[in-house]
């Protein structure tokens, strides 16, 4: 049966969209610096893209906090099971209105696609901007001057792995915005995550334990 089930709690929204904003930020004055496009000017852009990258790490702390703290890190590690089949439906069953293969619930939000890919962000492609951006100011401002004990003697390498990841992150944001679009409805996944509400199928028993759940928060309040 089909039931609202309170899937994303206040923080995870909140730090959703703040990473959301912030990332989408960092790469409009990220790829202005580049030399895309002309938007805020150059000055600008650099003065925005390092304001919103220090608000990025403070997010980042604040996140690797909760995770931890709340075990919500669990939701990340990677599973073979489903894997096949989760590839198929984004081949091919997507298009001809197959079932979603993979079931979600409180205590597993994500198919084995989504964990693969999001760890593969947390672990590689953000310390590595945030490595590589962290060097790039470094490097360039206070020292002005190579960083020796690195052995790193020209900004060109640190260049090739941030404009690298800050492509990877162009080809995520709009597979992320093509795949919010997939869920039971165009809208679903949108207003899960804004509510924090979203309609699951659960079994009888999973209605029991979100109800004593419910039964248990409102007694806490
Ligand atoms: C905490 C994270 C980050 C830090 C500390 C950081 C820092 C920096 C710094 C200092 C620069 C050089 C500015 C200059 O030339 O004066 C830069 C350039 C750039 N950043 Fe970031 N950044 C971060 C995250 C991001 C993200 C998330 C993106 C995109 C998704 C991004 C995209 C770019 C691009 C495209 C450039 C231009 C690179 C080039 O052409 O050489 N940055 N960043």
């Amino acid at each position: 049966m089909l039931k609202q089930v309170y899937i994303y709690r206040a923080f995870e929204r909140f730090w959703h969209w703040m990473q959301a904003f912030l990332i989408f930020f960092l790469m409009l004055t990220g790829f202005e610096i580049h030399g895309s496009f002309r938007f805020f000017g150059y000055y600008n852009a650099v003065q925005y893209h390092n304001i919103a990258a220090f608000a990025f790490i403070i997010l980042i702390a604040f996140a690797i906090f909760w995770h931890l703290s709340t075990g919500e890190w669990r939701q990340y590690m990677p599973t073979s099971e489903n894997i096949i089949a989760q590839a198929r439906y984004y081949i091919t069953g997507i298009f001809q209105n197959a079932p979603h293969p993979t079931k979600k619930t409180v205590l597993s939000k994500l198919n084995p696609i989504q964990k693969l890919v999001y760890l593969g962000l947390k672990l590689l492609v953000i310390p590595v901007m945030v490595l590589s951006g962290l060097l790039f100011m470094f490097y360039r401002y206070p020292s002005k001057s190579g960083i020796t004990g690195l052995n790193i003697d020209s900004l060109e390498s640190i260049a090739i792995f941030h404009t690298a990841g800050a492509f990877i992150l162009v080809s995520f944001v709009i597979t992320h915005l093509y795949l919010i679009t997939t869920g039971h409805t165009i809208t679903s996944n949108l207003n899960a995550m804004i509510t924090g509400y979203e309609e699951l199928e659960v079994d009888e028993v999973e209605v029991i334990e979100v109800r004593n759940n419910e039964i248990k928060t409102e007694s806490i309040q």
